[in-house]
């Protein structure tokens, strides 16, 4: 509990885990249902100023509505409400387009704020919306997936996607609060809690090999959704991901550790072609154990390490393996490794990968050789 502190809400108790960037710093607020009274926890006083909740489909019902409702009672003739179609394909631009016509359709000003209401993709393309409308307005982080509540909204990255690969576009952006009610889970759907789930995990393997042992323990509490165990992930995965944003907002160094596996991810996604078959955390479950075998192969890390891993993943519900996704993907290495070309994370023609030692032990390495990467996903499409 060093950086977290505790704060009484009106309703419940909630945890504050501060995000330090100077001028920029705000705090993550986690807790149960906060979102009736979400006033409470932004940094300003909202009277007077024009109100927007951007959620989905899914969500507007009852969260996106219960943010609504509690804004209208501090500001009821100035809080507009828009609800996207749900899914990977509302991060476009013609999405953005249509919220930022909707904001300024609506008499958007520099002092509104936007609150976005959702999983990662409203967190994300709301983020994008708000950093762009009027140079930049206010945004709140009001994330009501577990992916969303232990990586996506806290840090600042907002994007949205391009038929030619995913966040290609966007902006590093922070919100003003970020606002976690993990009350919200309820409603969300088994898989698509194990999904975020698999990015609570990466934190353990990047660099704390005890949180790692505390989830192969109580993992599976926190994916039934047990309040204190939830609490407590969410909880110790926005500490970990602050420290790390902290100390390089921008992705120019140990932030990419937060890539582990998404290299691996981001190509298996492009080859499902988003269609559902594969969620952004089922992608990176798979692309961490090819991280851990590729580390393994180039004599990096033992077998057991890896073992480890999927075996935990395996136990919790997630997939391991390449040959695992269903239906299949109609894809082979080679193209697997072209999409990885394109991913973000290659710097003058190089494509750097995540490695690792050892559960907890990650770091950055380049000239990794495309046969060896090549070698084990055909392991992972052969499911050996
Ligand atoms: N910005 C970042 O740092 C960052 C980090 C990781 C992932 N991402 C992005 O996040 C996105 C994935 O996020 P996600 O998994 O949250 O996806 P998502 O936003 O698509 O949400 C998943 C599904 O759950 C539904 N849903 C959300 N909350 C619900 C609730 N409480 N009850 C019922 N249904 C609910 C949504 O409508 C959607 O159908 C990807 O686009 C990925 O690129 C961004």
């Amino acid at each position: 509990m060093d950086s977290a502190k505790q704060a009484k809400g009106p309703q419940s108790e909630t945890v504050v885990v501060p995000i330090d960037l100077g001028e920029r710093s705000y705090d993550i607020h986690i807790g149960r249902n906060l979102l009736s009274h979400i006033q409470d926890y932004v940094p300003m006083d909202l009277k007077g100023r024009t109100l927007f909740v951007l959620t989905d489909e899914n969500v507007s019902n009852p969260h996106g509505g219960q943010v609504y409702e509690a804004l209208k009672s501090v500001r009821p003739e100035s809080v507009q409400l828009l609800a996207l179609p749900a899914g990977e394909q509302t991060k476009s631009f013609a999405n953005l387009e249509r919220v930022v016509a909707w904001l300024l359709d609506h008499g958007v000003e520099r002092d509104s704020v936007l609150f976005a209401v959702g999983g990662g993709v409203i967190g994300d393309l709301g983020g994008f919306a708000a950093a762009t409308i009027m140079r930049g307005i206010a945004f709140v982080q009001v994330p009501t997936t577990l992916l969303a509540q232990v990586d996506s909204s806290v840090g600042g990255k907002t994007a949205i996607n391009v038929p030619q690969g995913k966040n290609l576009v966007g902006a590093f952006y922070q919100p003003v609060s970020v606002v976690c009610d993990i009350e919200t889970l309820k409603t969300l759907p088994r898989r698509e809690v194990l999904a975020g789930y698999a990015e609570t995990v990466k934190y353990g393997l990047i660099n704390d090999p005890e949180f790692f042992i505390w989830l192969e323990k109580e993992g599976q509490k926190v994916c039934d959704l047990d309040p204190e165990p939830v609490s407590k992930a969410v909880e110790i995965s926005c500490r970990k991901k602050a420290e790390i944003v902290k100390e390089d907002e921008k992705e120019s160094g140990v932030r990419a550790l937060l890539n582990l596996g998404h290299t691996f991810g981001h190509a298996l996604e492009i080859a499902a072609g988003y269609d559902g078959r594969l969620l952004h955390g089922e992608a990176v479950a798979i692309g961490m154990v090819l991280a851990f075998h590729l580390s393994h192969r180039l004599g990096l890390c033992a077998e057991e390490e890896g073992s480890r891993v999927e075996s935990h993943l395996t136990e919790i519900g997630l997939p391991t393996r390449i040959n695992m996704i269903f239906p299949p993907l109609e894809t082979d290495a080679k193209e697997l490794m072209s999409y990885m070309k394109h991913d973000k994370k290659v710097s003058l023609g190089v494509l750097s990968y995540i490695v690792v030692n050892s559960i907890g032990k990650a770091h950055v390495m380049q000239g990794v050789s495309d046969e060896d990467v090549i070698e084990i996903l055909q392991h992972s499409i052969d499911g050996t």
